[in-house]
C-alpha cells in the first residue's frame, strides 16, 4: 500500500518516541506547550464527552514541589501537563467515577502529548506513580477533579544515555493474535 510524504512522517514520530528522562534547566517556550497542548484537545475521548482536564504549569516552584509528591518522577521537568479527569461532569453525563472510558481517555490525551511533544522536538514522559491527594493540593485542583497522569516536558540534554529499552524488544507479531 503507497503512504503519503504525511504519513510515513507519522509513522516515523510514533516509532521513534521515546520516555525522555534526561532533560536540560533550559525552558519550554510557551508556543511549544500550548502546541502540545492543542494536539491533547485532538485524542479520541469516549463518547466525544472531553472528560479529561489539563493542568499545566512551567514555574519552578510548583514543578519542584510536584516532584517532591511524585516518586516516579525521575526527571527534572521544566513543564508539565498532568491530566486530570473531571468526574463531576463525567457524572452529569452518566458516567460512574470507575467506568473504564474514563481511564481509558487519560491514556488516549497522554499518548497524544506524549507524540505532540516529540513531533516539536521536546523531551516527554508519563508519571503516574505520584500522591493524588498531594498533587490535587498543589496544582490546587477544583473539587472532584482527579489527577491521573503527569506528563513531564523538558529539552533532551545532548549526550544523555538512550533510554532503556525492552529486551528483547517486542514486535507487533508478539503482541497481535489474528482470528478468522
Ligand atoms: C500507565 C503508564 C504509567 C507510567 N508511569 C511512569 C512513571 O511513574 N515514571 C516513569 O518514569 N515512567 C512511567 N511510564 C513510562 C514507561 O516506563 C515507558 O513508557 C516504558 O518503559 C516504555 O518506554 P518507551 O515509551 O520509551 O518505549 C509509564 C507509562 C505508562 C503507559
Amino acid at each position: 500500500m503507497r503512504h503519503t510524504a504525511d504519513g510515513e512522517a507519522v509513522l516515523a514520530a510514533i516509532r521513534s518516541r521515546r520516555v525522555v528522562r534526561a532533560l536540560t534547566d533550559e525552558p519550554v517556550a510557551r508556543e511549544d506547550l500550548e502546541t502540545v497542548l492543542d494536539a491533547g484537545r485532538w485524542a479520541p475521548t469516549a463518547g466525544n464527552r472531553h472528560l479529561q482536564r489539563f493542568v499545566a504549569t512551567d514555574d519552578p516552584t510548583t514543578l519542584r514541589v510536584l516532584r517532591m509528591v511524585s516518586p516516579g518522577m525521575i526527571q527534572r521537568p521544566a513543564a508539565a501537563i498532568t491530566v486530570c479527569t473531571d468526574h463531576p461532569r463525567a457524572a452529569e453525563f452518566g458516567f460512574p467515577s470507575d467506568a473504564p472510558g474514563l481511564h481509558v481517555d487519560v491514556g488516549t490525551a497522554a499518548a497524544t502529548l506524549l507524540l505532540a511533544a516529540h513531533a516539536i522536538g521536546l523531551g516527554a514522559g508519563p508519571v503516574t506513580s505520584f500522591s493524588r491527594a498531594a498533587v490535587g493540593v498543589v496544582l490546587r485542583l477544583p473539587d472532584g477533579w482527579v489527577p491521573e497522569m503527569i506528563v513531564c516536558l523538558g529539552h533532551p540534554a545532548p549526550g544523555a544515555p538512550a533510554p532503556m529499552r525492552a529486551r528483547p524488544r517486542l514486535t507487533w507479531r508478539d503482541l497481535t493474535t489474528w482470528v478468522p
